[in-house]
């Protein structure tokens, strides 16, 4: 099959054009940046998004079967907004439609909500919904935090336990989360492609931890004991803000806060995947928070 993966030099498209390959398909990439560095050479050809031209996206769309859509933003940065890439993304949706696209592998959020006061959950659910209202047929997945080499969040509390002699947690740090492998999640993203009907599903991982028990595995695992203290929210958000500065990224946002201490990274259906975080950071122990991971390098610079 000729297959589309959006982002397939950054993070989750990677994985999953990877393992598209291995079987054999064609893949394309739609990407901001087609000019980075090809990690599959020759054998996977990148075209710009072309948000601004949808006639020109159907026709970078025509022929192929598969569209698996993994393209959105972190947080809203100039004019890189959460309602411009639900804009995008519904004009990529359209021009999958035009192109005769079959189906769309699209990564969404546990817990999205068109009543969320938060514009990742809002956006997400809007973009569930313009999905179930098109002619494509649909696999909806819904993730949680990923792990993974080329991670931001796991990494960077590695980063931070290996930099500084205490870790601050937003409150209390009993809220939950759910993470899930990127490796799992691409393979789970692949199976899902190749069924016939309709899916929306969760995709999260066997462990649920509260946000403070995951800061202490990742410290025992890469051995730094955390002097962990609880902060205020707003205190830790403000502290976020200077070591921010110095690294020259956004740590943390207001609504990243507010969703994780809203318990709204976990599921409530059975976990699809099987790697156990505890199992990764001990493979990775020597190499994962060795350097910051930066949003703004990786998506701006
Ligand atoms: N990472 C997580 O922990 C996590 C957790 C839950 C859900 N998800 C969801 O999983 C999907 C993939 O996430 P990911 O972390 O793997 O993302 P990613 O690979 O870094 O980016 C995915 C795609 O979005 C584009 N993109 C990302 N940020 C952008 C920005 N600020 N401006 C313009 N384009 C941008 C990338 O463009 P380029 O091709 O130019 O790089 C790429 O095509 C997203 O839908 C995300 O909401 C991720």
């Amino acid at each position: 099959m000729k297959i589309a993966v959006t982002g397939a030099f950054s993070y989750t498209g990677k994985y999953i054009t990877q393992r598209l390959l291995a079987r054999g398909h064609e893949v394309i990439t739609l990407t901001g940046h087609p000019d980075n560095p090809n990690p599959f050479g020759g054998q996977v050809q990148a075209y710009p998004f072309n948000f601004e031209n949808p006639e020109k996206l159907a026709g970078t769309l025509a022929g192929v079967d598969i569209l698996f859509n993994t393209y959105w933003v972190r947080f809203s940065h100039g004019e890189n907004t959460h309602e411009r890439a639900v804009k995008n993304t519904k004009t990529l949706i359209k021009a999958a439609e035009k192109a005769g696209v079959k189906r769309i592998v699209h990564t969404s959020i546990t817990n999205p909500s068109l009543d969320s006061d938060l514009p990742y959950f809002s956006g997400k659910a809007e973009l569930e919904e313009a999905i179930k209202a098109s002619s494509l047929g649909y696999a909806i997945l819904r993730p949680t935090v990923l792990f993974g080499d080329e991670d931001i969040l796991v990494n960077n509390i590695a980063w931070l336990l290996r930099s500084f002699p205490v870790f601050g947690l937003l409150g209390s740090g009993r809220y939950s989360l759910q993470p899930i492998f990127v490796e799992d999640y691409a393979d789970i993203a692949v199976e899902m492609a190749m069924h016939g009907e309709n899916i929306v599903t969760d995709a999260v991982g066997p462990d649920i931890f509260t946000f403070k028990e995951m800061v202490e595995l990742v410290a025992k695992q890469i051995g730094r004991p955390a002097r962990l203290i609880k902060m205020p929210p707003k205190l830790a958000l403000w502290a976020s803000q200077i070591i921010g500065a110095f690294v020259g990224d956004v740590v943390l946002t207001q609504d990243e806060v507010d969703g994780l201490m809203a318990g709204l990274l976990v599921s409530s259906e059975p976990p699809r995947a099987k790697t156990h975080l505890a199992d990764w950071l001990k493979e990775k122990k020597d190499s994962v928070g060795m350097k910051y991971a930066s949003e703004m390098k990786k998506h701006y610079r």
